[in-house]
């Protein structure tokens, strides 16, 4: 299936392959089954088995360093049993971890039904999967049990301040960091642990709540991760001057109290730090200052069913098109073999040549 450009809403971000060569991947159905013993790996060795799949662009916060907070959803959302189809294909390929996002993805009715079936799949080598989803946490409080219940193993909740006031300025929501903080709890407390807080820093915003993140950790037993700000966003404000990065975070928390890294898996974005009398953890994800792309093992799904093989794509590849027209599993598996062996070496952050990605990370999925 062809890849495809972005849709209209979306073009103003993108200015096509004006610097670099992207390969347009004209792919057909294959001519006999395929036997796929084989994990999914990438021309540069790198194994994907990681898995977000968006199951809708909405959302009910306007983050104001990720939306400009007129638009709205751009992209469709599909059945869950689609989805489920292509996670189950994708799982038969390797992956063992899936990850649901938005958008809001708790905004979308049936999400737990989802997890249900998401759970009773089984990895290649007969595991269960590591089944997490990615959310805000505003409408966390009454889901987390369901969601346990339903085989989520871990949730990581957006928060990019403590301070309720500021937290209200950023989202453009009022009153919400109430909800996020009993959902996150709520979370932590039924076992969809250990909870990641991901909060977004950028310079002029919210740099001051590194160290009051740093208390919130300890308090509240959570690992916080600091994310430097990528270029993103619908607004595009992002400029190398508006990232905080990983060396001036480590040094305003070391200010407050000493850290000692530990080490992190290799596939893992964030590099992990405890604080030296044991209590408490953060973790840095430096995709700008410190790019971990040599060690990317993830693949993304968004609402509308396109495959991208990086946040900062400028295609993406049309899998439910493919579905649309009747392709068999293997089928499906063939063409994400080789959408997968074009998975791009890296972004291009800050250098430039870099292109804007053909979706703005709310209609991608974290
Ligand atoms: P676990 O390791 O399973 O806990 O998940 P994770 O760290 O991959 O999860 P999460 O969805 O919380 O991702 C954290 C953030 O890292 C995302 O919101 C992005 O900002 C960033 N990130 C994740 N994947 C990529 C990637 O492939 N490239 C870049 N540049 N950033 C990424
Ligand atoms: N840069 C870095 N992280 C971002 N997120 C959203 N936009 C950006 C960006 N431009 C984060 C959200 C959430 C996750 C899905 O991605 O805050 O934690």
């Amino acid at each position: 299936m062809e890849t495809s450009a972005p849709p209209a809403s979306e073009r103003r971000h993108w200015k096509g392959n004006a610097r670099r060569e992207y390969p347009a991947c004209r792919l057909s159905f294959p001519q006999k089954t395929r036997s796929y013993k084989l994990p999914l790996t990438d021309k540069f060795g790198r194994a994907i088995t990681d898995l977000r799949i968006s199951i809708t662009d909405r959302c009910n916060y306007k983050c104001v360093y990720c939306r400009t907070g007129n638009e709205g959803a751009v992209y469709g959302e599909l059945p869950f049993g689609d989805y489920l189809r292509m996670a189950r294909v994708l799982v038969s390929l390797g992956i063992t971890k899936v990850r649901i996002t938005g958008g809001e993805p708790l905004l979308r009715k049936g999400v737990v039904d989802f997890v249900r079936e998401l759970a009773v799949l089984r990895s290649a080598k007969g595991g269960s999967l590591d089944i997490a989803i990615t959310t805000n946490g505003h409408l966390l409080a009454d889901m987390a049990q369901p969601l346990k219940d339903a085989g989520l193993n871990r949730v990581t909740v957006s928060m990019d301040a403590v301070d309720p006031d500021r937290f209200a300025r950023i989202t453009r929501v009022p009153g919400g960091f109430d909800h996020v903080l009993a959902g996150m709890r709520a979370a932590r407390d039924c076992g969809l642990g250990p909870v990641k807080v991901n909060c977004v820093l950028m310079r002029g915003f919210n740099e001051d709540q590194i160290v009051p993140f740093g208390m919130f950790a300890r308090e509240e037993r959570v690992i916080v991760r600091f994310i430097e700000f990528m270029p993103l966003e619908e607004d595009r404000v992002w400029a190398p001057e508006t990232v905080i990065t990983l060396d001036e975070i480590l040094t305003r928390m070391a200010e407050y109290r000493p850290l000692i890294e530990i080490p992190h898996a290799h596939s893992e974005t964030a590099r992990r730090y405890r604080f030296e009398d044991g209590i408490g953890e953060i973790g840095i994800i430096a995709p700008v200052s410190h790019p971990f792309c040599g060690h990317c093992s993830r693949i993304r799904i968004t609402s509308d069913g396109k495959i991208r093989t990086c946040l900062f794509s400028v295609w993406d590849h049309d899998l439910h098109e493919l579905m649309r027209r009747g392709a068999s599993d293997d089928d499906l598996a063939h063409f994400i073999r080789q959408v997968v062996s074009r998975k791009e070496q890296r972004h291009h952050i800050g250098e430039p040549d870099f292109v804007p990605a053909s979706r703005t990370m709310v209609h991608i999925g974290g």
